[in-house]
């Protein structure tokens, strides 16, 4: 029998999710800014879960002796001073805590271990800066996603897994000797390759060290085990599994993402590698140009005789894009002119006008959200109306502005006229829009100079360069989806069709750079180098086209242009900026360019490249049967994201600019749909159940094929909400002969804001999957038995660490699937066949019960806890009695009327809203000795009025530790309040923010009102 592997037994969830949060806040080099993808993974989750996937539990009876024996060598068990040390006292836990200094601890501790500071903050209830929150050993830190040390310990503990499950018998020395052989060959081939002068020219004696240094790397490889992402996305998996050096394989059915994942995972790692040319050869390949560029690198060195460039692949992306930029300024650079000052433009603003609906005024009214043009602490400049008449213009003053003597006329699309006071409701602005357009005009210049950002209005000589009609111009003329009421909302608004995002100076601007691109690309030769140099031109101007739209956002808050994809869709935007392809600021070519190479020059130290087909996942001819090691994947959460609707934003672009280099891969009109494993019910004439059954069906033939080609462990990660996404998951994983054994929550998204208003979780749940063998069947009432009592320790453990909420429930599913995937039938006393979504929803019961029983004991807490659970907010006749018994609350009814916590209209009663409960008298709520449910509420409604210095107050002298009662209340509310309600979205605010206001109300003075970090 084999052992089970790490991630069945124990994950450092906290550390995982402290440096996966940091993840998504972290730029340059970070594979999320190479080119947008949906719903990414971050990197040290997914380094982490490829490698617990992969090593055994060392305390496992059946570890190899092998493997334990490498953990004690590498990972120094026993000798307490080093790195790998487990906690003393574990930081995140209440009571003092020694972790045993074992080989599973010590794997953990590698895999993410806090910092010494980190741990002392914890424990003092400080808040540690993101990047000194993970010790410099963890093998998930983003400081070490290079460091040769760090991985080399990875790669060898997985070698050492891997071999000694083949070769039992194999000591730990033996395969020791075996891995430094094998691996040390690498470098040493590397580097006799690499030193070649002038390596571009296929000499016998470059092919034969190329040769030399592929047999060094597949010699490796081949003794490491695989490791295949069905759902590739962007290639975070797969990334992360060629870092741990392992085969590592990805599918993915969109173009566009095949593309990004081979820039991520595939071109880096087998061509941004040194280089040394001679001169003759550097001058006859660069020219002057390249002398230039080479002058201006500091890392590229020339002794007068050879060029050392430590990264061809990113040196020759640079030397072309700089071409590229220089010969479209030449052509079209007259379209984007200076300031009255000389200043370069950053960005045009631009606002769309509705037509007053009010037939004696018909004003043309700009459709500003705010006046602001610039809003930031140090700076505040607005365009102020100018009304004569009908007609409305504006000027620019510098200085704030309050409402009361200037009224914001737009609300979310709805205007009132500042000429006549009418209001044109936003139906009647759609329809407008729809048949005549809304008419952009242009208001606004952002410039760049050395004293940083100046704003002007435009003067008539700009303005007739900028509205100049005569602009030739095409774009893609293919339609986008015309009712996806979802993703790609414009359609709705009269864009139909992708052309449609552009402004005619756009289009012109975006045809050039790809006309320029496609002469350079002529003359390159046809190889796999420069296919790869071809691509990264492409992914660059993907980046240009994603800054140039008519949805492009000026932020005046962070004085930046945001591009169209803010969020997975394409919303209706009344002002935007076009950015100036030809400045240095955010939306420039330049600065996309820089966003390329960045990555391309933090991904290049690797020999080991993924492996990656664009096709749809579930062929089981693609792997032999049992022949991958490990499944770790993330597949599409249900109908949260239309992947292919939104990439055929790009996919119209990439057709032009790579539909010749990978014509296979740009064969279909846009992105193929039928086949794409997602619920999205536009796909199915609006039918919710067909999509449904669409994504269950695919996702079960994708995991049975999965099934039948891997040996040991499927980690799936998955991060929705929904009961209903998650029955099919449990569906699928079940119906390809799998079960689940074991679950982790972890932290995977940036923290929410107060108002975020996502379908998918903050955190992800992974679950890891083997083969079952089904016994027979089961009597639900015995499975629940044995549901309760391991949801009711996971819930104690989850919230131990800090889950909360929507997060902490979900996270119990995996346990509760787990008890029934033992059995080939679940049946109730009736011998009714018991389905997935019950019982998922009997585990989502469990776990709010297990949490209820937290909530300590005044009973009008419990009655509206249990009450809320039953009934929800609903209506309800008032004589059920039964509905107490189960509560297990003794309450009088009239107390509970007279304390405004069931309010009763006629013969119904409900349960009380905030409001309804603690909204008339502002003290409810306000002490240590009111019902808990009030003092909650009370936080609720301060939360909900913006009152910042109350809520502080309520949190310090209410419930200032995380284990206080009124967190469990909170939780428990939020995990059973109907999303649309506005108490849910309180209670999720205050969730999100909560460590933030458990410190900040430490603070002596509470602080003024407005300093709090709240999204607005
Ligand atoms: C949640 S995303 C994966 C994101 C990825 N982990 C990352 O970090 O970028 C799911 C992916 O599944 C892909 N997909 C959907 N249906 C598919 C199918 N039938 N075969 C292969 N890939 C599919 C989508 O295109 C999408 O990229």
């Amino acid at each position: 029998m084999k052992a089970k592997k790490l991630i069945e037994v124990a994950l450092p969830i906290k550390e995982i999710s402290a440096e996966s949060v940091r993840d998504n806040r972290l730029a340059g080099g970070n594979i999320r800014t190479l080119h947008i993808w949906w719903a990414r993974r971050p990197l040290p989750t997914c380094r982490a879960i490829v490698f617990a996937s992969l090593v055994p539990d060392p305390l496992d009876e059946n570890c190899p002796e092998a493997f334990k024996y490498a953990v004690e060598y590498l990972l120094n068990v026993g000798l307490g001073k080093l790195h790998y040390k487990p906690y003393k006292d574990i930081p995140y836990t209440s009571i003092v805590d020694e972790m045993e200094d074992n080989h599973r601890n010590r794997l953990m501790m590698f895999v993410g271990k806090f910092s010494e500071k980190c741990q002392e903050n914890m424990k003092a209830g400080k808040s540690t800066p993101p990047k000194e929150q993970l010790d410099d050993w963890s093998l998930i830190k983003w400081e070490n996603k290079n460091n040769p040390k760090i991985l080399r310990i990875a790669r060898e503990l997985i070698f050492v897994a891997y071999q000694s499950d083949k070769r039992p018998d194999a000591t730990w020395e033996k395969l020791h000797a075996e891995f430094d052989n094998l691996y040390d060959a690498i470098p040493k081939a590397e580097t006799a390759l690499y030193e070649l002068k002038d390596r571009h020219i296929e000499t016998d004696k470059v092919k034969k060290l190329e040769a030399e240094l592929q047999t060094a790397i597949d010699a490796f490889q081949n003794e490491m085990p695989s490791v295949f992402d069905p759902f590739a996305g962007g290639g975070a998996i797969p990334l992360e599994a060629a870092r741990l050096g392992c085969r590592s394989y990805g599918n993915d059915i969109n173009p566009v993402a095949h593309i990004i994942e081979r820039g991520s995972a595939d071109f880096p790692q087998k061509y941004g590698k040194p280089i040394v040319f001679t001169k003759t050869e550097f001058d006859k390949l660069y020219g002057e140009d390249g002398q230039k560029l080479a002058q201006e690198d500091e890392r590229i060195t020339f002794d007068g005789c050879l060029y050392h460039i430590p990264n061809r692949l990113a040196f020759d992306i640079k030397y072309y894009a700089t071409c590229i930029i220089k010969k479209a300024d030449d052509e079209i650079g007259k379209y984007y002119p200076k300031d009255d000052n000389g200043n370069t433009v950053t960005a045009y603003y631009w606002v769309r006008n509705a037509v007053c609906s009010n037939p004696s005024c018909k004003a043309s009214i700009p459709m500003l959200r705010n006046f602001y043009l610039c809003n930031t602490n140090k700076n505040h400049i607005y365009l102020k109306p100018n009304i004569s008449g009908n007609i409305v213009n504006f000027d620019l003053i510098k200085g704030k502005y309050s409402s009361s003597e200037l009224k914001e006329w737009n609300h979310h699309g709805t205007i009132t006229c500042p000429c006549c006071g009418s209001v044109t409701n936003v139906k009647d602005i759609k329809s407008q829009s729809r048949e005549f357009g809304l008419k952009p005009k242009f208001y606004g210049v952002i410039s760049e100079s050395d004293a940083g950002r100046v704003y002007s209005v435009p003067s008539e000589k700009m303005k007739n360069i900028i509205n100049d009609k005569n602009i030739e111009c095409i774009g893609p003329e293919d339609y986008m989806p015309q009712n996806d009421t979802q993703n790609i909302k414009v359609p709705f608004w009269g864009f139909k069709k992708w052309k449609d995002l552009f402004s005619p100076r756009q289009l012109r601007a975006i045809q050039t750079f790809i006309k320029h691109f496609n002469d350079i690309k002529g003359v390159l030769l046809e190889d796999e180098y420069n296919k790869a140099v071809i691509a990264y031109l492409a992914i660059w101007i993907d980046r240009i086209v994603l800054f140039n739209t008519m949805f492009s956002r000026w932020n005046d808050t962070s004085e930046k242009i945001q591009h169209v994809f803010g969020r997975q869709a394409i919303s209706m935007l009344f002002d935007y900026v076009e950015s100036n392809p030809f400045c240095t600021s955010s939306g420039s070519a330049s600065n996309q360019l820089d966003w390329v190479l960045k990555y391309i020059d933090s991904e290049s130290s690797l020999p080991f490249a993924a492996c990656f087909a664009n096709s749809s996942s579930g062929d089981k001819l693609q792997f032999d049967s049992k022949n991958l090691t490990a499944v770790v994947t993330d597949p599409p959460y249900y109908d949260a994201i239309a992947y292919s609707d939104c990439s055929d934003f790009f996919y119209v672009w990439l057709k032009q600019t790579l539909g010749d280099v990978f014509p296979i891969n740009f064969s279909t009109p846009l992105t193929p749909k039928i086949e794409e494993c997602t619920a999205i019910k536009h796909r199915h004439n609006g039918d919710e159940n067909e999509a449904k059954k669409h994504f269950e069906n695919k996702l079960t033939d994708i995991f049975d094929a999965i099934e039948t080609q891997t040996s040991d462990i499927v980690s799936i990660m998955y991060a929705h909400q929904s009961t209903q996404a998650w029955t099919t998951l449990c569906n699928s994983i079940l119906g390809a002969r799998m079960n689940i054994t074991g679950s982790w929550s972890l932290d995977t998204e940036m923290a929410g804001g107060l108002k975020t208003d996502k379908s998918y979780l903050e955190s992800s749940v992974t679950v890891a999957c083997r083969p079952s063998e089904r016994k027979g069947f089961a009597d639900f009432d015995e499975v629940k038995h044995d549901i309760r009592q391991l949801v009711k320790a996971e819930v104690e453990k989850l919230y131990g660490l800090g889950f909360r909420g929507a997060d902490l429930l979900t996270a119990c599913f995996g346990q509760a699937v787990s008890v029934f995937g033992h059995y080939k039938l679940v049946e109730t006393a009736e011998g009714d066949p018991v389905s997935v979504g019950q019982l998922l929803e009997f585990a989502r019961e469990s776990a709010a019960q297990a949490l209820l029983e937290g909530v300590p004991g005044e009973p009008q807490t419990k009655f509206y806890c249990g009450w809320l659970q039953m009934n929800g907010m609903k209506e309800c006749d008032f004589d059920d009695v039964n509905k107490y018994t189960r509560v297990g609350v003794n309450v009088e009814i009239r107390q509970l009327q007279s304390d405004k916590l069931l309010i009763t209209e006629g013969s119904k009663q409900h349960l009380a809203t905030a409001e309804e409960h603690v909204g008339s008298n502002e003290n409810w709520g306000t002490q240590s000795t009111d019902y808990m449910i009030s003092q909650v509420h009370r936080m609720m409604l301060a939360y909900r009025m913006g009152n910042q210095v109350q809520l502080l107050k309520l949190v310090r002298d209410l419930c200032p530790q995380s284990d206080a009662p009124q967190w469990r209340v909170l939780d428990f509310l939020g995990g059973h309040l109907p999303e649309e309600s506005q108490d849910y979205k309180d209670i999720k605010g205050i969730l999100a923010s909560a460590e933030m206001l458990r410190q900040k109300c430490k603070d002596t003075a509470v602080p003024k009102v407005g300093t709090l970090d709240f999204e607005d």
